[in-house]
Formats: C-alpha cells, sequence, structure tokens
C-alpha cells in the first residue's frame, strides 16, 4: 500500500514523538522506550494504523509497536495520533526485525498481510518459514502469533506453516465478524466487510521460547 504523498510529510515524521528514528538501539531494552514496563506487542505492516491505535488505547496495561515499511503510510497513522504513552512506531522492513528485538515480544499482529499469490514469493509471505524463524528470535515467552486476512489460500498456508513450525491454533474463526471473538477493526477489514468478505482469523501459541521477566 503507497499512498500519494502528505503535505508536510517531513515534518510530521520529525515531530513525532511515537516514531522511533533508531529502533537498532532500542534492541534487548525496548522496554526503556515506554512509560511502563508490561509485555510488548508487535503489528507488522500497521498500514494506517487504526487497529495499533485502538489496541493501545484500548490496552493501556500492554505496550505495543507498530512497524509499517513505507514513510507516505505511516505518515497518516502520526495524523491520527499524537502521543500515547503504550505506542511507539516504526518506519522499517520487517525482514530486518532481528536488528530490532531480542527476545522481548509476546505476540504479534499480522492484519491483511500482503497475500503473494504466485508460488515463488511464498517466503514473502509473513507467516513463511523464513519469517517465522526471525519472529522466533524476537519472541520471549509463550509467544502468540494473530492473524486476520480476507485471503484463503494465505490463510491455509499460514495455518499449515504455524503447524509445523510448532505453534498451536488455539482458536479459529472463518468468519470472526459473526464469531464472539472480540475484535478490533482494521482500514483494509472495514473495506473487506463492506464488499460483504468473510474474514479468516487465527490465534497460534508456542510453548518453547527463551523466557522474559513479563
Ligand atoms: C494490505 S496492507 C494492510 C494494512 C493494515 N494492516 C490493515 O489491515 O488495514 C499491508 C501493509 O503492510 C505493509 N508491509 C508489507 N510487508 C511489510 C514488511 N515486510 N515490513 C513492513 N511493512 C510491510 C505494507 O506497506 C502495507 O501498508
Amino acid at each position: 500500500m503507497r499512498l500519494r504523498n502528505v503535505k508536510n510529510k517531513e515534518e510530521i515524521l520529525k515531530q513525532s514523538n511515537i516514531l522511533i528514528f533508531d529502533a537498532e538501539r532500542y534492541r534487548g531494552k525496548w522496554q526503556s522506550a515506554f512509560e511502563k514496563v508490561q509485555p510488548i506487542h508487535l503489528e507488522i505492516g500497521m498500514g494506517k494504523g487504526q487497529f495499533i491505535i485502538e489496541m493501545a488505547k484500548q490496552n493501556p496495561h500492554i505496550n505495543f509497536i507498530g512497524i509499517e515499511r513505507y514513510d507516505s503510510v505511516i505518515v497518516r497513522a502520526l495524523t491520527k495520533v499524537e502521543y500515547l504513552p503504550n505506542l511507539r512506531l516504526i518506519r522499517a522492513d520487517a525482514n530486518r526485525l532481528p536488528s530490532f528485538f531480542d527476545h522481548e515480544i509476546t505476540r504479534i499482529y499480522l492484519n491483511f498481510s500482503d497475500p503473494w499469490p504466485k508460488k515463488r514469493h511464498w517466503l514473502r509471505r509473513l507467516t513463511s518459514p523464513l519469517f517465522l524463524e526471525k519472529y522466533d528470535l524476537v519472541f520471549a515467552g509463550n509467544p502468540q502469533i494473530c492473524q486476520k486476512t480476507d485471503n484463503a489460500d494465505l490463510f491455509q498456508y499460514s495455518l499449515l506453516s504455524l503447524s509445523q513450525h510448532g505453534y498451536i491454533l488455539k482458536e479459529l474463526s472463518f468468519d470472526l465478524e459473526h464469531s464472539m471473538i472480540p475484535n478490533v477493526l482494521t482500514e483494509y477489514e472495514e473495506r473487506f466487510l463492506e464488499m460483504g468478505c468473510p474474514i479468516y482469523y487465527v490465534m497460534a501459541e508456542k510453548l518453547e521460547t527463551k523466557d522474559s521477566s513479563l
């Protein structure tokens, strides 16, 4: 998702007090980027930020980090929120996650990630074995991955990939909107729901990652 230029983009990025420019510097000490020491949840590909901003507001007992690779997109999130004590954003590619985090994340959200339909691109999917290995390096405790998607093919791939990587599928829905599972909508999700698409959801958990104090 690339967006047309926002006016004053550079100024908005520069003046933000939730955007972290030097994410590598916090590796192993992300708690120091927040006001309270509490579990850290990460959203990869947060887009314009509706989900993570609302989650941070509803869950003050959790610290949230959003990663998005495009300036033009992350700036949209910055225009929606001035400051939240439990929210930080990083402009970066998720391929670099292990250079930012060292066993300090307890949950990853993947919302409407790019489906990469061609087989030769499957390793770019955020639930590919390549990414799950990267997540092992950033996760602490009993890590959880929550995925929402409208794409049945990506969903099926994710269920298999997560299972083969030692995750247990703890919550599953083939129609999240009509399930009892609590949900905060993303921008893409709103669009798919308007089109009448069912939303697929999985929460998967693994029991064996290096422990954390939280
Ligand atoms: C289809 S959009 C979904 C946005 C949002 N999660 C939502 O549900 O409304 C996918 C977003 O993920 C971002 N993205 C995709 N691959 C990424 C990566 N490897 N690292 C960081 N961001 C990524 C894209 O730039 C895009 O903004």
